[in-house]
């Protein structure tokens, strides 16, 4: 680790004298937690005050705000209007290809009010499930609003997933409806959307009808039976709807995340908790000042730091955000920053993969632009390198800026450990300290405090308002994957490695479990294993995350070949086709770097692959130790013979 580690940043006076919060709100959540989120659910619109705070009787299913009921959806945008802020910009949205539209407060009331009409007029309730398999659109919002103000519970996925990927997760939630787009922009280039979700529910029986947005005008198969139009539907409805309350725990939404087996886990959240912590924390973590602020989240809404700090957060607090359909090179390697100077955003979050692509493409190109009116960055989804916090302070954040390193998770809802910007000294690669309101803490196996310098397995060890409230239709996987490891205590396992330094501050150290993360992105070693092994030519395969410099790590698989096939598909064509055939089963995230052909996989007597081992490989170390092997040469034999098809 360089000198940057070291380094502190207190946020100037100037900016600490302005800040929304301070450090007193430390004291003041410990001195009574539940009256300090009673005094963050005031934030939100009930249309009846809740009694209790939180029931933890049943855990660990938690209850908040019991009894209270409210509309999210009207949370999100009438009440705005009722406040007489219809005239602010919700949305600056802008398209990839340079088209763009400001959607005020008002419009927005308008146009989730006419997909909600739309929605009930398919059969939609309180209740059933949407999926969406949307690009960064404007009606991706508008989508998500018009189930929240149903009752009905969105299902995103993120338009990057396979046919395949979405088609196990509508199945999972058996979804009625699925909002789609004709095709989306990738790079210029106009990409079929909507030709995925016709393999889709083929095999999804619970479908009814698929809404479909016309974005690029590109030719789609069209089925009269359940295909619609979302202009022929959408535009003609009454652009009026009134919201009906519900239950402070009534499900919003369920979001599927990668778990350490192949199958996909349905976290599901609900209603009042979930919004009260998502605007909390966008109100204290960003230091968001709606009247003046332009906020900008690059995170797609696909995945859960869209849905908190895109779709709720923001909008519950009123705030003034930058949408962006498309990539950020396209049409060039300064589009972020363009953007940033042409709608004088003032808060920007986004990933470290993303930062360390920026310092590959050259500081020269932010230079480029006026950034001087950002005033808080953030990072968030995996470990920020302190080179890369400080290459983004300096050369975005003009030397000047707070920056928060934000640790949650899609389980977690909302944002749980990170600086507070105008009261933390930042530590560049630290995410410092729970938020005031939250408690984590780092023990070791037997769930003891580990205490400053030490270093083990993160927990959660008291309930907090947008935790997650199951697994979608698989209450033992819930209790196992988060509440077992520390049962006794009633700890939850994060699945994170961190460790504390000297001063109690914590810094995140990646999953402990066969998770990976690549660019941010949640992926298990074994759903990219299933995909491989489904392939003709694989016998077995065996993957692991090996770090990688610009997405933190990169996927690398070693497969055993099917007898007879091994010496001509260990060519560079076969293997191509092998990392294709990852991508159509999951999708292009999941496509591995680098894929090796062994004639053996490394595994314990009971049969379990050492995945540490092949991870030494992978990272060209030295192999550690091999006593624990059934076969202790196997690990010679694959050093020996490595076919590498990158
Ligand atoms: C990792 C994304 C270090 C972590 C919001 C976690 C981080 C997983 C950070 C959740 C951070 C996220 N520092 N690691 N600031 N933020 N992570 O569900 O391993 O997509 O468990 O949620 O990302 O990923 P998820």
């Amino acid at each position: 680790m360089s000198n940057a580690a070291h380094d502190r940043f207190a946020p100037s006076e100037e900016f600490a004298a302005q800040a929304n919060a301070t450090s007193a709100l430390y004291g003041q959540a410990d001195a009574d937690r539940e009256a300090f989120w009673a005094e963050q659910a005031s934030r939100l619109h009930w249309d009846q005050k809740w009694g209790q705070v939180l029931d933890w009787s049943d855990a660990p299913y938690a209850k908040w705000f019991v009894d209270g009921t409210l509309n999210v959806a009207y949370n999100c945008a009438d009440r705005h209007v009722e406040a007489g802020n219809g005239d602010r910009v919700a949305i600056h949205w802008e398209g990839e290809p340079g088209d763009s539209r400001a959607i005020t407060y008002a419009e927005l009331q308008r146009e989730v009010s006419r997909t909600a009409n739309a929605l009930a007029e398919l059969g939609v309730g309180a209740g059933d499930r949407v999926a969406i398999y949307l690009p960064m659109l404007p009606e991706a919002v508008f989508s998500m609003l018009a189930c929240a103000r149903l009752g009905a519970m969105h299902s995103v996925v993120f338009g990057g997933f396979s046919a395949e990927a979405l088609r196990s997760r509508i199945n999972d939630a058996e979804a009625k409806v699925v909002i789609t787009a004709d095709g989306q922009y990738r790079r210029g280039k106009a990409m079929p959307l909507k030709a995925g979700v016709d393999e889709a529910i083929a095999e999804a029986p619970s479908i009814q009808h698929v809404l479909v947005v016309q974005r690029t005008g590109i030719d789609v198969q069209w089925n009269d039976a359940h295909d619609k139009w979302w202009h022929d539907v959408v535009d003609r409805q009454p652009d009026t709807h009134t919201p009906q309350a519900f239950d402070s725990e009534h499900p919003l939404f369920i979001l599927y995340t990668s778990g350490t087996t192949g199958k996909p886990k349905g976290i599901l959240h609900t209603s009042g908790g979930y919004l009260t912590q998502a605007a909390y924390t966008h109100h204290t973590v960003f230091d968001l000042k709606p009247d003046t602020d332009v906020y900008w989240c690059t995170a797609d809404i696909g995945w859960v730091t869209g849905h908190t700090y895109i779709v709720y957060g923001p909008l519950a607090n009123g705030a003034t955000q930058v949408i962006y359909e498309g990539t950020p090179n396209a049409p060039h390697e300064g589009r972020h920053w363009e953007i940033v100077q042409k709608y004088g955003v003032t808060i920007y979050y986004t990933a470290p993969t993303t930062i360390r692509t920026f310092m590959k493409w050259g500081a020269e190109i932010p230079a480029k632009y006026d950034l001087s009116s950002l005033r808080v960055l953030g990072s968030v989804g995996e470990p920020i390198n302190p080179e890369a916090w400080i290459w983004y302070r300096k050369n975005i954040g003009s030397d000047r800026t707070p920056i928060v390193d934000t640790w949650w998770q899609t389980e977690t809802g909302a944002i749980m450990i990170s600086p507070l910007p105008g009261a933390t000294a930042a530590k560049p690669g630290s995410a410092q300290t729970p938020l005031p309101g939250i408690s984590a803490k780092v023990v070791d196996e037997n769930g003891t405090d580990v205490g400053p310098g030490g270093g083990g397995l993160l927990v959660l060890d008291k309930p907090w308002p947008a935790m997650l409230r199951g697994i979608w239709g698989d209450d033992e996987r819930y209790k196992d994957t988060y509440w077992s490891k520390f049962a006794d205590l009633g700890f939850y396992f994060a699945g994170d490695g961190a460790k504390y330094d000297a001063d109690g501050d914590m810094w995140l150290l990646g999953r402990v479990d066969d998770v990976m993360n690549v660019s941010g992105h949640r992926i298990s070693t074994t759903e990219v294993e299933s995909a491989l092994v489904s392939h003709p030519n694989v016998a077995e395969a065996a993957v692991v995350g090996a770090s990688d410099p610009t997405t933190g790590q990169g996927i690398v698989a070693f497969v055993i070949l099917r007898g007879g096939v091994a010496d001509e598909a260990g060519g560079e064509t076969a293997l191509a086709e092998l990392r294709d055939h990852v991508s159509k089963e999951i999708g292009p995230i999941a496509k591995p770097r680098q894929i090796m052909v062994v004639p053996e996989l490394p595994k314990t007597r009971s049969g379990k692959i050492m995945r540490r081992l092949l991870r030494d490989v992978a990272e060209n170390r030295e192999v550690g130790d091999v006593t624990t092997l059934a076969d202790s040469s196997v690990m010679d034999l694959i050093s020996q013979g490595l076919h590498t098809g990158a």
